[in-house]
């Protein structure tokens, strides 16, 4: 199995502190008294932006070999498929894989769009169909389809924009949508689809996998829990032939450092910070008002006395503190190049091939990973066979250049 690792842009700000701070990069920073200046506040005659940054990640995950980056959406960040039409080109390989929620759009719309990001990107274009957490968010933003709905219309959502993309002439008379005689035509037609991830653990979201994902995405967690998930998708993937099909990604955050007593001083200093900010409450707050699945999480491993940053420890190097100070996706891998390395091999024999994977500030930890995990895991090139390696020149004559 090919691992693969994805980086993530950082939508909402970038910060190396706790959500919310203050010290943040572009317009994000609301100290200008300790910005740095490197990327500006989006003021008139700025020539670098806050997109800028942006920009500068994607690429920076490009060098560092990454095959992509997620763009995860929420209400309180810029627009996945914009912002990745906008970097797409800045960059040759990386594949974008952005947070898609089928509710905002009509599916031809997102057939015809997705067919015309292919044909601009060579086809590196990924959707990870999201339904955006709880009913109360989806409600204040003019969403009114309660939770589970909102799977049965994405399940449509997705057949309707295969109809378009696989067949002639599409019929379809769903519950949703009815269409009668599209499809995709030309040139569009001959752009691949766009790989599909989705997550979520409710009945409504193991459905949607089941029927149309092509990687199921899971929160790092309890390693138990997610070989289960991971078991319980591949059994309900058998009713429409794709058990062999479908493959796994794990969401991580990470903190690599040198030694584990570097990095767990990291993790000391984050949750020093977040107990300081009062961001525990609001992670606790937070936690109300999201998913029920998300609840059910979040009390799972927050549902107890914490006295310092290393009660968040559930396995060696897996560490839940990031859960309990409020920074999504909540676990992260923490330790040296040697035990990070050992966390992803567990979640690999687990059968996670994705790995989605960055910690703050995205840009440096994305070197870090690049430097020094990355390399563990690329394939060796072959050696040539002896009689095609080029000749050796040892202690060659140096030929002189010119007339003399
Ligand atoms: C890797 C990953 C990325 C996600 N990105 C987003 C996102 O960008 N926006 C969002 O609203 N939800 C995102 N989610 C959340 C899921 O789509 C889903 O809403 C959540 O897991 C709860 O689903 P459930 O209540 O149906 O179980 C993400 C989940 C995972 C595992």
């Amino acid at each position: 199995m090919t691992i693969e690792f994805f980086a993530r842009l950082p939508l909402h700000g970038e910060t190396q502190f706790i959500p919310g701070d203050n010290r943040n990069r572009g317009d994000w920073n609301r100290s200008p008294a300790e910005s740095t200046g490197a990327v500006s506040n989006f003021a008139i005659d700025d020539d670098f932006t806050y997109i800028d940054y942006l920009s500068q990640v994607a690429r920076a995950a490009e060098i560092n070999r990454f095959s992509g980056a997620l763009l995860v959406n929420s209400p309180f960040g810029d627009e996945p498929w914009i912002i990745s039409s906008v970097l797409a080109r800045e960059t040759k390989k990386l594949r974008y894989v952005n947070a898609f929620h089928p509710g905002h759009f009509s599916p031809w719309q997102a057939a015809q769009m997705a067919a015309s990001f292919q044909r601009s990107t060579g086809g590196r274009l990924v959707w990870n169909i999201i339904q955006g957490g709880s009913d109360a968010i989806q409600r204040a933003i003019g969403e009114n389809l309660p939770h589970d709905e909102r799977y049965e219309r994405a399940i449509e959502f997705l057949d309707m924009v295969k109809g378009f993309w696989e067949t002639e002439s599409f019929h379809y008379d769903g519950k949703y949508y009815q269409a009668h005689g599209g499809a995709l035509r030309g040139p569009q037609r001959k752009a691949p689809i766009p790989l599909i991830c989705s997550a979520g653990t409710s009945e409504g979201a193991r459905q949607l996998a089941a029927k149309h994902a092509d990687y199921y995405l899971m929160l790092a967690e309890d390693p138990a829990i997610v070989a289960a998930n991971i078991a319980d998708i591949r059994e309900r993937a058998k009713a429409y032939g794709r058990e062999e099909h479908i493959r796994f990604g794990l969401s991580v955050d990470v903190i690599l450092r040198e030694t584990d007593e570097q990095a767990f001083g990291e993790a000391k200093r984050f949750f020093h910070e977040g107990v300081k900010a009062g961001t525990v409450k609001l992670a606790a707050d937070f936690s109300k008002i999201a998913s029920d699945t998300n609840r059910a999480r979040y009390e799972r491993y927050n549902g107890k006395e914490v006295r310092d940053f290393d009660d968040l420890f559930i396995a060696p190097n897996l560490w839940g503190g990031f859960s309990y100070i409020g920074i999504p996706p909540g676990f992260a891998f923490v330790g040296s190049y040697d035990s990070v390395e050992r966390k992803i091999r567990e979640f690999a024999d687990l059968g996670i091939s994705w790995f989605f994977i960055n910690g703050y500030p995205h840009l440096e930890e994305i070197y870090r990973l690049g430097e020094h995990i990355i390399p563990r895991f690329r394939q060796r090139r072959e050696t040539p066979a002896n009689d095609e390696q080029p000749a050796l020149l040892v202690n060659a004559p140096i030929q002189a250049r010119g007339n003399n």
